[in-house]
C-alpha cells in the first residue's frame, strides 16, 4: 500500500494534460462486446477502473492488446459464456454494463450484484426497468443479477429520474434489439454521447444522445473500428479547482470546455479567472476567494463528481457557502477528514453549509472515496504543512498519474510506501 505526502503552499504553475475520460472509457470498453469484429480504443486513461474492466473481458475470453499506453486493441470474439467472473466485478460499480452488453450479445446476462458502496446504496431498479421493457426477464441466482431474453424488441423506456447507468445500460440492450427504441427522461452526460458516437461509427443507428430523449434503431452487426475517448471532464474541473485553491496559474490542456461550462461558472462566482481556448482552459487566480453556493445536478448542472474538489475550494473563500448535493446518499464522508485540516463545515443530510477558514493545515487524512480522495489532494496542496493521505487507490481507480500531474505543475507530493497498511477501494 501507498501514500501520498504533500507538502502544500506553493500555487501551482504550468500545463497539465488531461487524460482520456474515466466514465466514458468504462462504457466503451464494455461496448465492444457488442462489437462483431476487433476494435482499436484510443486514449484510454491508464487507471485502475479500465485495468480491472480489461481484466474482466480477459477473463471471459476477449483478446486485449495494448498498442501503447493509451490505446488497446480489443477482439471480444472468444467470449461464448455470458457470465461476469465475480473476484473483478463485485467492487466496480461500472461492472453493471456488462448486463447490457451481454444481454444485447448473448440475450443473456450473469453479472454480481454491485456490493455496498462508498456513496449509500445504488439500485439498478431503472436498469432492470429497461431491459423488462425490452422484452428481458430477471433474477437473482447465487448473487447474480441474472437478465434473459428470447427475443429484444424496440419499446418506449421512461426512467423515473436522471441515471447515467440505466441510460447505458439501455442504449447497450436495444443497439441491436430489433425495431424502434424510444429511452425517454435520459441522461445527457457528455459520456453518453461519446458512447452514442462509438457505436454509431460501428454502424449502430443512435440519436438524440446528449439529449434527453434518445432513439436507438436496432441493427444486427457492428464493424471493428479506431475511436478516441473524449478527455475527461472531472480530472480537468479537478485541476482547475486545485489551480484555484492554490492561487496558481495553470492551463489546463486536451480538454472540450463546453464540457467545463458549469464549473468554469462556479468558478468565475468565486472571483478566480476562467478563460476559454479551443481546447484548453486558463485558470488563475488575481484576487481572494469568494463564497458561492451551489447544487448538483444532472449534466449540463454541476456534477456530484466535483462536489467534494469544490467544497474544498470554498472553505478557503470569504464567507459561508451552502452545497446541496442530493444524487446519491453519502457524498460528505470527506468532511470529517477536512475538519482535521481546519475547515468548518456542517452537514445536516444532504446540505453542507461551508464556513471560509481562509487557509488549511496539513494532517494525515484519508481518502473515502475517489473524489473526496481528489479534494484531500486540492486540501493538501492548499495547506500549509504536510499532509499524509491514506487510501490512494481510490484516488488511482480514476485519475492517471495524478501525483506525476502536480509535480510538473510545482507541487511537492511524493508517494510513500506505507506496509502496513490494508485497504479494500471500491469503485464508482
Ligand atoms: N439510481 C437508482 N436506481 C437505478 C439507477 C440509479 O436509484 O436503477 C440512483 C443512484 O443510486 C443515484 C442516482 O440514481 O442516487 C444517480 O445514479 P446514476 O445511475 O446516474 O449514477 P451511476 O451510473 O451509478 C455514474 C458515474 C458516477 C457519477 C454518476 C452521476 C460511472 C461509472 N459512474 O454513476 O461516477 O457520480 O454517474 O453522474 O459512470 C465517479 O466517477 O466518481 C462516480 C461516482
Amino acid at each position: 500500500m501507498e501514500k501520498f505526502v504533500i507538502r502544500g503552499g506553493k500555487p501551482l504553475h504550468g500545463d497539465v494534460y488531461i487524460s482520456g475520460a474515466k466514465n466514458a472509457a468504462v462504457a466503451l470498453v464494455a461496448a465492444t462486446i457488442l462489437c462483431d469484429e476487433p476494435c482499436v480504443l484510443e486514449n484510454v486513461p491508464e487507471i485502475s477502473d479500465i485495468t480491472k474492466c480489461l481484466k474482466i473481458l480477459k477473463e471471459m475470453g476477449a483478446k486485449v492488446e495494448l498498442l501503447d499506453r493509451h490505446t488497446i486493441k480489443i477482439d471480444t470474439a472468444g467470449i461464448t459464456n455470458p457470465s461476469v467472473p465475480y473476484e473483478l466485478a463485485r467492487t466496480m460499480r461500472a461492472s453493471c454494463y456488462f448486463l447490457g452488453t451481454l444481454l444485447g450479445r448473448f440475450h443473456e446476462a450473469f453479472v454480481p450484484m454491485p456490493g455496498g458502496c462508498d456513496l449509500g446504496d445504488r439500485p439498478i431498479d431503472q436498469h432492470l426497468k429497461a431491459f423488462r421493457a425490452l422484452g428481458a426477464t430477471d433474477d437473482i441466482v447465487n448473487g447474480n443479477n441474472h437478465v434473459r431474453a428470447e427475443k429484444l424488441s424496440g419499446n418506449q423506456i421512461y426512467f423515473d429520474f436522471v441515471t447515467v447507468g440505466a441510460t447505458m445500460n439501455a442504449i447497450f440492450a436495444s443497439v441491436k434489439a430489433s425495431g424502434l427504441t424510444i429511452i425517454e427522461n435520459a441522461a445527457k452526460e457528455p459520456h453518453i454521447v461519446d458512447l452514442a458516437n462509438f457505436l454509431n461509427s460501428m454502424g449502430a443507428d443512435i440519436r438524440g444522445a446528449g439529449t434527453d430523449v434518445i432513439k436507438v434503431r436496432g441493427v444486427e452487426y457492428l464493424k471493428g473500428v479506431t475511436y478516441a475517448t473524449i478527455p475527461d471532464q472531472i480530472e480537468a474541473g479537478t485541476y482547475m479547482v486545485a489551480a484555484a485553491a492554490t492561487g496558481g496559474d495553470v492551463n489546463i490542456c486536451n480538454v472540450i470546455p463546453k464540457h467545463l461550462e458549469s464549473i468554469s461558472a462556479k468558478l468565475r462566482k468565486c472571483g478566480v479567472n476562467v478563460v476559454e481556448s479551443d481546447e484548453s482552459v486558463h485558470v488563475w487566480v488575481d484576487g481572494p476567494l469568494m463564497k458561492t453556493s451551489l447544487k448538483t445536478m444532472p449534466h449540463p448542472g454541476f456534477p456530484t463528481d466535483m462536489q467534494p474538489q469544490f467544497s474544498t475550494l470554498l472553505t478557503l473563500a470569504d464567507g459561508t457557502s451552502i452545497v446541496t448535493d442530493d444524487i446519491f446518499d453519502n457524498r460528505f464522508r470527506y468532511v470529517g477528514e477536512l475538519r482535521r485540516m481546519g475547515a468548518d463545515i456542517s452537514v445536516d443530510g444532504k446540505v453542507a453549509v461551508i464556513q471560509g477558514v481562509g487557509k488549511l493545515h496539513g494532517a494525515p487524512v484519508v481518502a473515502t472515496d475517489l473524489r473526496a480522495g481528489a479534494a484531500m489532494v486540492i486540501a493538501g496542496l492548499a495547506a500549509d504543512g504536510v499532509t499524509e493521505i491514506d487510501n490512494i487507490e481510490y484516488i488511482e481507480r480514476g485519475y492517471e498519474a495524478i501525483d506525476e500531474k502536480f509535480r510538473k505543475l510545482g507541487a511537492d507530493i511524493q508517494r510513500v510506501y506505507r506496509p502496513d497498511a490494508d485497504s479494500v477501494a471500491m469503485s464508482g
